[in-house]
């Protein structure tokens, strides 16, 4: 069901301490200062899962998400986590297709959808990460970029099924560079991305996904993108740190 989504993605930062102390942070200024029916989503890296969760239960708009899961249900994979285990801990979501997986861990479109299927076979919402590089963007080749990275990895899914994705268009030149997308060049991919579902699965579909921007996205330009008519909120990094950037964030919705 189409909602406005601000996610945090706190990647690979804060010692579990620091990471209670942050989700607190946050916890006690939505309850006081959030009054939209926005959806905030804190995905945290796995150390904090559980005990953000229990925190999270005493908001009625806060959820937590893990930031990849492994693919197979469980066995002699050192080192990873599964969908059940991210489930078992109360977490709701889980970004998936993140550029830094990508890039840094030869994720691809395929064994994307084999993580799509885990996550929603363990009833996690996928958060799925869409964007194109510079390169790409400049050789003007993005929208077939992001075309054949939601067919590959997304597009085996049946409508019911699709319902349950959380998209994220993430030019991958704007991640971690403050060189946000305008709300024109935002808006131009979140148009033709909503249009390719459409295409695929329907206006009714297309109308009620979710999507969102990530890159950059900050309390100075987060009011431009949002307010463009196919930005549903952001996955922001950097700014979810800093729990009143994140709130004034938030507070775009209000
Ligand atoms: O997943 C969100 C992230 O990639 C964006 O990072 O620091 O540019 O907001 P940042």
């Amino acid at each position: 069901m189409r909602k406005n989504i601000v996610a945090g993605n706190w990647k690979m930062n804060m010692d579990y301490e620091q990471g209670i102390s942050l989700f607190s942070e946050i916890v006690n200024m939505v309850k006081d200062e959030v009054i939209g029916n926005q959806e905030i989503v804190v995905c945290s890296p796995f150390i904090h899962l559980a005990a953000i969760s229990k925190l999270s239960a005493h908001t009625n708009n806060v959820s937590i998400g893990a930031q990849t899961i492994n693919q197979h249900e469980s066995g002699a994979y050192t080192g990873e986590i599964s969908a059940s285990q991210v489930k078992s801990t109360g977490a709701e979501y889980v970004i998936l297709g993140h550029s830094e997986r990508r890039a840094y861990f030869g994720e691809t479109d395929e064994l994307l959808a084999e993580k799509v299927d885990a996550a929603l076979k363990h009833g996690l919402k996928p958060i799925f990460c869409i964007g194109e590089t510079q390169s790409e963007r400049e050789a003007g080749s993005y929208f077939d970029v992001i075309k054949n990275q939601l067919s590959k990895a997304l597009f085996h899914l049946d409508a019911a099924a699709f319902g349950n994705i959380v998209l994220a268009y993430e030019p991958v030149w704007a991640i971690g560079t403050g060189l946000t997308a305008s709300p024109e060049q935002a808006q131009e991919v979140h148009a033709f991305i909503r249009q390719t579902l459409a295409d695929q699965y329907g206006q009714e579909v297309a109308d009620n996904t979710s999507i969102l921007y990530g890159g950059s996205a900050n309390p100075s330009n987060a009011q431009s993108l949002f307010s463009q008519p196919d930005i549903d909120g952001g996955l922001i990094g950097g700014a979810s740190l800093k729990s009143r950037d994140f709130l004034q964030i938030i507070n775009v919705f209000n």
